[in-house]
């Protein structure tokens, strides 16, 4: 039999493949929330517009309330003959309220619908990616708390470059993820339109009120223009954009664990509960949750590109090509959100290993820039001079398998005479960070600084 919907037109039904296909309720029953409150919106508008009677929309609204009470019971329905959330909600409502229901969809389209439905939906996925953040960060911010003087080698081609602290390389990413927070935001302003009442594609006879819809469900005003109402969907790829970039912040942090929980490196031992053990190796301890959270933004940075090509050959206004839009989003998401979680648990209970990562620092000569610094100041001795020099004083060291600190002034003097006493202050690790003073530097005390303009900001 034809569709009760769409039918008037057909006598036969969809083949079971049309229907498999045609069909998107297995994905966008998630939205059953937005369409609901879509739905109430609509309905109120349009008995306060007279465009519908007062006894019809009451009726309405109250089978909008037992529909949301049996779908927090029971979820929304499977059955892929209802087609879409908004059929599915519409269908019920009929068995509910009988012919009443038939007047919600006045002045309406499922292409308005679906837009102000995944509207609303991303833009609470933007404040809740948002707040998961802001978790993230506040647990980097602890732990650069307390190893803002915990030293290690900070590296460039992953070759040691110069000593830094762990607080203050815990809080580059803390800055990163801010960034991500305030794409997020900027992603849930720009979504702040309201597509409803663009209808179809043309807008309406109807004399709706698209400022009472919009503000209803908590945008700012109506879109204006009905064609781009129906066919866009940049909010939903602005959240995946920012989502992807948060993702690759997200890759770099899990990275970096990773690296760092290996055995040679050794400067990190990830708690119990955020590693496995292997079947076959006893000794393993592998950080799977940090190697996943690098595989998923592999992943979240493809379903971003996926949209992105479904979108880029689309006539307007609405085509079907576009109920491809919801699935990649709600799965970035929760993609998103789980990598989330399994980072700040794993950085919360991971173990950092001070001595491990001060001696990594002091035996790469870390500190050779400060040499060349010193005879810069010190000595009146051109900078690329003191470069040279220090790279002898270097050898030196590598020759004799000690620190630069460990070696004798003697040894010193015979590389450059201008070298006195005074050059150890300099050579030592501590002295390294602790003379990083410029503003953004990493010494411990720019680094209690930025956590507490931090743990400002983030309260
Ligand atoms: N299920 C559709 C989607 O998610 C809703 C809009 C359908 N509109 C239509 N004219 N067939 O995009």
């Amino acid at each position: 039999s034809s569709n009760k919907m769409w039918g008037g037109r057909f006598a036969a039904g969809p083949s079971e493949i049309m229907q498999t296909i045609n069909a998107s309720l297995p994905v966008d029953r998630r939205m059953w929330r937005e369409d609901l409150a879509g739905s109430r919106a609509h309905a109120a508008m349009l008995r306060d517009a007279g465009i519908i009677g007062g006894e019809d929309a009451t009726a309405i609204l109250a089978g909008l309330d037992t529909i949301e009470a049996e779908f927090e019971a029971d979820g929304p329905p499977t059955d892929l003959a209802l087609e879409d959330i908004h059929m599915a909600v519409e269908s019920r409502l009929a068995e509910l309220i009988g012919p009443a229901a038939g007047r919600l969809h006045t002045a309406r389209s499922r292409n308005d619908q679906v837009a102000t439905d995944f509207r609303l939906w991303t833009r609470r996925a933007c404040r809740e990616a948002a707040g998961a953040i802001v978790s993230l960060q506040s647990v980097l911010v602890a732990r650069a708390e307390e190893h803002a003087e915990t030293i290690m080698p900070g590296f460039t081609h992953l070759q040691v470059a110069q000593p830094v602290t762990l607080g203050h390389h815990l809080l580059a990413y803390v800055e990163m993820l801010q960034r991500d927070v305030s794409r997020l935001f900027a992603a849930d302003e720009r979504a702040g339109e309201s597509p409803l009442g663009s209808a179809a594609l043309a807008g309406t006879g109807f004399p709706i009120d698209r400022e009472a819809t919009a503000h209803a469900l908590g945008f700012e005003r109506p879109t204006a223009n009905s064609l781009d109402s129906v066919s866009d969907r940049d909010f939903a790829l602005d959240y995946l954009a920012a989502a992807a970039q948060c993702s690759l912040h997200l890759s770099r942090l899990a990275e970096e664990l990773i690296n760092w929980a290996s055995p040679p490196f050794g400067f990190v031992q990830l708690s119990d509960q955020w590693s496995t053990g292997s079947s076959i190796m006893p000794q393993k301890r592998n950080p799977d949750a940090a190697e996943l959270v690098r595989g998923h933004s592999g992943r979240i940075v493809g379903l971003f590109t996926g949209l992105m090509i479904t979108m880029k050959g689309l006539p307007l206004a609405y085509s079907k090509d576009m109920q491809d839009d919801k699935a990649p989003t709600f799965e970035a998401h929760d993609l998103l959100m789980l990598s989330l979680a399994a980072l700040a648990g794993s950085v919360e209970s991971a173990t950092f290993k001070p001595a491990r990562m001060r001696d990594v620092a002091a035996q790469g000569f870390a500190t050779a820039t400060d040499l060349a610094d010193w005879l810069v100041r010190e000595a009146g001795v051109p900078f690329r001079e003191a470069h040279h020099i220090t790279g002898r004083v270097v050898k030196a060291a590598e020759d004799q398998g000690c620190d630069l600190a460990d070696l004798s002034l003697d040894t010193l003097q015979a590389i450059d005479a201008r070298i006195d006493n005074r050059v150890y202050d300099v050579l030592s690790v501590e002295a390294s960070v602790n003379s990083r003073i410029s503003y953004g530097g990493t010494a411990p005390v720019r680094v209690r600084e930025q956590v507490a303009r931090w743990k400002e900001q983030l309260a």
